[in-house]
């Protein structure tokens, strides 16, 4: 089942507008385990509309944040959950968590909610309507590592900022958090969420990903080990201390249980985000007919085929044979008349002027495969481009303090596989879409943003 706003929060007009479609979902509060029923979504938006839940609705619905009392009480709980992490890199919750709690130096508790992918909307839309889910989720956090040093990460967008300020201070009011939030903003770049980047803007430097080891975990925000978690891995952590592993585990498959939040993007250019089951048919989420591709996992992700994403389902387990993965739940599908080639190397052009310049092999070899892609986009290209883009792709992948070469390769080349028919069409001069107006959503001000990382 799936569950969401169909006119989602976005950072250009922020605030939700339009419906929400309505089902049963959590009411009520009750010990771990005897909370509303597992199978009930959605989880983390509210039951009706997309109006902003107050603390009064949050604390009337949900109660207080149930805290444990110890540190380390909530790992447990959440390894029998099996919950990863929703920031796209799915990694096991309570192994991170076990690791910042066994460190000796008092560690720092970051939320992530900087939301760098163009394509996504479902942080912002989270932070926006049920603020407090997060913030419950950064205070059990904190309390399960043993930290009183807790930040949330924000995309750059002056109204979301004022109402989590809001929201903060409502609940220092009541006196319902154990450890006090600072609002920490994220500037409006690709790689601001990348885990060393965010640990280098709160520590004051530039929003820029430095060569791991050390991991963040190790030493993150001023050298302290740092926990930093993605918002919605917050809002189901704070659900799971409430309502218990089974509960979580009622929806979702037993490899890749709960559900989460996926930003959508159907061939007709609406965008939605919504809230479904893990395992829930691709086809299900997005109108397949008509489509030729399904990007997955967004601009780090991976084009495949429609006929292939029509027997798929939204889990690493079918995505990854694919090479694609769930990502932080980015889906696309691209109509047949649009020109895979051409959008792909639109956003490959951005993903090169986001490069953070620090790596050679990066800075230099990122434009290279986006003029390489141009060249393939435009009528009778040159022969050698796709040779010569394999070649810098090779040459630039695991070169990187960050994975951003890799996702970039990633996305680049799994356009060749798939649109290798339409790249035929250029060869001959035709092209499906010889208009070429703009089907996947980039940031209106990338020149702007180009200078800006603080
Ligand atoms: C290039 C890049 C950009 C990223 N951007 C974000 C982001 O905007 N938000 C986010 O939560 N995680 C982002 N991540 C993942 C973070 O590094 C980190 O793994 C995540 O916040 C951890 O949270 P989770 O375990 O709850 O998923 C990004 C990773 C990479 C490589
Ligand atoms: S790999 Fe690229 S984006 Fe990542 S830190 Fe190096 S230069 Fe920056």
């Amino acid at each position: 089942m799936t569950y969401g706003t169909t006119v989602p929060y976005s950072a250009s007009s922020p605030g939700p507008r339009g419906s929400q479609r309505v089902s049963p979902g959590p009411a009520g509060t009750g010990p771990a385990g005897t909370g509303p029923a597992g199978g009930d979504l959605p989880r983390l938006l509210p039951v009706h509309g997309a109006v902003p839940v107050d603390l009064h609705t949050h604390v009337s619905r949900y109660a207080a944040p149930p805290y444990f009392g110890h540190p380390g009480q909530l790992i447990p709980v959440l390894k029998a959950a099996g919950l990863t992490g929703r920031g796209g890199a799915a990694f096991p919750v309570y192994r991170k968590l076990q690791a910042v709690a066994e460190a000796r130096t008092r560690p720092v508790v970051i939320g992530n909610g900087a939301e760098g992918e163009p394509a996504s909307d479902k942080d912002k839309s989270l932070l926006w309507i049920s603020p407090h889910l997060v913030l419950d989720g950064l205070q059990l956090a904190a309390e399960a590592v043993g930290s009183q040093a807790v930040a949330l990460y924000v995309h750059r967008n002056a109204r979301l900022q004022e109402r989590l300020r809001a929201a903060v201070a409502e609940r220092a009011a009541a006196g319902i958090d154990r450890a006090p939030v600072e609002i920490i903003d994220a500037p409006p770049r690709f790689l601001a969420g990348e885990e060393s980047a965010l640990a280098s803007r709160i520590s004051g430097q530039p929003a820029m990903p430095r060569f791991k080891p050390p991991r963040v975990f190790e030493r993150g925000v001023v050298g302290r080990p740092t926990l930093v978690h993605n918002v919605e891995t917050l809002a189901h952590m704070a659900l799971i201390a409430r309502y218990g592993p089974a509960w979580f585990r009622a929806v979702g498959t037993p490899g890749e249980p709960g559900s989460m939040l996926c930003t959508l993007h159907p061939a007709d250019g609406r965008r939605d985000v919504v809230e479904t089951a893990l395992g829930t048919p691709l086809r299900e989420l997005l109108r397949l007919d008509g489509t030729q591709a399904v990007l997955s996992g967004g601009y780090h992700g991976a084009w495949v085929p429609a006929a292939d994403a029509a027997r798929m389902t939204l889990s690493n387990e079918d995505l990854q044979p694919a090479g694609a993965f769930v990502g932080a739940g980015v889906l696309v599908a691209l109509p047949a008349t649009r020109c895979g080639i051409a959008e792909t190397a639109r956003v490959a052009r951005y993903l090169a002027l986001e490069s953070a310049g620090q790596c050679g092999p990066c800075f230099n070899g990122l434009p290279r495969i986006a003029a390489a892609l141009d060249e393939v986009a435009s009528p009778r290209p040159d022969p050698r481009a796709v040779t010569d883009m394999i070649r810098w792709a090779g040459l630039v992948e695991g070169r990187g303090a960050c994975h951003h070469p890799d996702g970039t390769t990633r996305f680049v080349r799994s356009a060749l596989h798939v649109f290798r028919e339409e790249i035929r069409n250029h060869s001959a001069g035709r092209c499906v879409d010889p208009a070429r107006e703009p089907f996947l959503p980039l940031p209106a001000d990338t020149a702007l943003a180009a200078a800006d990382w603080s």
